[in-house]
Parts: structure tokens; C-alpha cells; sequence
């Protein structure tokens, strides 16, 4: 029976006792309101670890005041039900009281790395899942932590921030999961009409089209861009935020593509913001 615990005193003596058995913890970081993106990343989890805590906190420090933060979807008992059939032990759900005390003055700031892409439209975004991410490391303490290749610019600055703070902790980056006909799974594909989710179809067409330039031979990220965005104009209800070519080391935009690479997508699909990408890495 998966156990739903509120406070940090409480997921602390859990683990504490799951150590003392030299048992090994995974973490999987949520917001909730879970899909089989969010249970691929459980399963990899219950499946490398003894036990698996899944975090599912609506986190206030990473919207910005214009965003979704009060209709951001929610629903606890299906995440339970979610979380124990896919095997996990804890679901961690603390309040926002809990997490943050009215006169925190910490924040965590990864440089550079979040200010390309989703950066310039979201600017205190980033420092928002760095806080909340360390915070859940610091307070679960596992040995592994979970997150989708679908937010794939939070991986990298998860995994710089990591690195760069000595965590004691593997960061797992797990592939997109999405519907038969490519969408990427996201908890924000419930706000599109019919209309609109016929037409989110086009992110993944796009991404496509711009894998088959790289695949081609063709190395210039603005003809990779191109193609992307010619696939997107045929489409009247998308209109393009960014179409862009980083680098995974910076996340900077690069004009070549020499090494691996990370072509990123977010698209206004109506009202609703989506993001899409893939990797892509040169043959030398
Ligand atoms: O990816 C998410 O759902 C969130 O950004 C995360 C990592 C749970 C932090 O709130």
C-alpha cells in the first residue's frame, strides 16, 4: 500500500529506516496530475531501486505571476492510485507551507543555462525547479532521481547543478513517452479543445522533419531551424515561441552542429504553451 506523507519529519524517518536495511531510495520528482510519461519514469525507478519516494508538490517558485500556478491540474487520489499500481512506496505531498518558510532568503541559480529557451519567456522558472529539486535531494536523500527528456533543458541544468554542488546523487534522464500519434505527453495537453490537440500534432511532425535535415548530412543549424518551422507554418493554429539549436554543455545557440546537440521547440497551441525535442549527435 503506497503511503502519502505531508511532511518532511515523516518522508525523513521513512528513508532514515529504509538506510538502516542498507536499501537503496529513488526519487521521482513531480508536480502531479500523472501520466505514462510520469510512470515511465517510475517504473525505471521501482525497477533500479529497493524503494521509490514520488514527489507531488504544484511547486509556486518556478511560475512566473502571469502562469498557471492556480490552474495547473491536480487530482491526489488518481496520483496514488498511479503511483501504487506502478510500485512505488511514498508519495511526498507537502504544502507549500511545509516547503517554504515565509522568510526564506536562499535561492539556487544555475548560470547561462537558463537563459536560452525556455529562459527568455520564463526567467525565474529555472530558479524555481533548482530550489524545489535540491530541496527534495536534500530532504529524500536518494541515491538515484528521475526526470523526462521531455523538459530536457531542467535535465541539463539538474544534472550542472549536481555536479556542480557535489549532490551524492545519479540523475537518470528517462526518453519522451507520447501518444500514438507523436504529441509528447504533458499534463497541460488537457487544456487543448479537440481542435487544438488534432492540431499539437505538428510539434512532432516538425521535430521530425528537422531530425530528417540533421540525418541528411546537413549541418547548419539555421537550415535545421528551417525545416522545423516550415512544417509549424502550415499549421494556423500554431504559432512558434522558439525554434532553436543549443548545444549540451551551455545550452547556447550554436551555428554548427559539431557535437551533440539539442534541437528545442515550444509552440502557443491556442492558449497552451507545449515544448517538444530530440538529441542529436554527429557520426565522426
Ligand atoms: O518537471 C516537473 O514536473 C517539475 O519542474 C519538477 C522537476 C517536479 C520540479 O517542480
Amino acid at each position: 500500500m503506497t503511503r502519502v506523507v505531508t511532511t518532511i519529519a515523516e518522508v525523513r524517518q521513512i528513508v532514515r529506516a529504509w538506510r538502516a536495511a542498507g536499501q537503496t531510495v529513488g526519487l521521482v520528482p513531480t508536480m502531479g496530475y500523472l501520466h505514462e510519461g510520469h510512470q515511465s519514469l517510475i517504473e525505471r525507478s521501482v525497477a533500479d531501486n529497493d524503494h521509490t519516494v514520488v514527489s507531488v508538490f504544484v511547486n509556486p517558485t518556478q511560475f512566473g505571476p502571469n502562469e498557471d500556478l492556480e490552474s495547473y491540474p491536480r487530482d491526489l487520489e488518481h496520483d496514488r492510485a498511479l503511483v501504487e499500481a506502478t510500485g512505488a512506496d511514498v508519495v511526498f505531498h507537502p504544502t507549500p507551507a511545509e516547503m517554504y518558510y515565509p522568510n526564506r532568503r536562499t535561492t539556487v541559480h544555475v548560470d547561462e543555462l537558463g537563459s536560452e529557451l525556455c529562459g527568455k519567456s520564463r526567467p525565474i522558472h529555472f530558479d524555481g525547479v533548482c530550489l524545489v529539486v535540491s530541496k527534495l535531494l536534500n530532504i529524500v536523500t536518494p541515491d538515484r532521481a528521475y526526470f523526462g527528456q521531455k523538459d530536457a533543458q531542467q535535465l541539463l541544468i539538474v544534472r550542472r547543478m549536481v555536479r556542480d554542488l557535489s549532490f551524492g546523487v545519479e540523475i537518470v534522464g528517462c526518453p519522451i513517452v507520447r501518444e500514438a500519434d507523436g504529441l509528447a505527453k504533458s499534463s497541460r495537453n488537457t487544456y487543448l479543445s479537440d481542435e487544438e490537440r488534432a492540431a499539437a500534432v505538428v510539434l512532432s511532425r516538425s521535430l521530425a522533419a528537422g531530425r530528417a535535415v540533421l540525418e541528411g548530412g546537413e549541418r547548419r543549424a539555421s537550415a535545421v531551424r528551417q525545416a522545423v518551422l516550415d512544417v509549424l507554418a502550415a499549421e494556423p493554429l500554431a504559432a512558434p515561441e522558439y525554434v532553436e539549436v543549443v548545444d549540451t554543455d551551455d545550452v547556447n545557440p550554436v551555428e554548427t552542429v559539431e557535437g551533440e546537440a539539442l534541437v528545442a521547440i515550444a509552440v502557443r497551441i491556442g492558449g497552451t504553451r507545449l515544448i517538444d525535442n530530440f538529441f542529436f549527435t554527429p557520426e565522426v
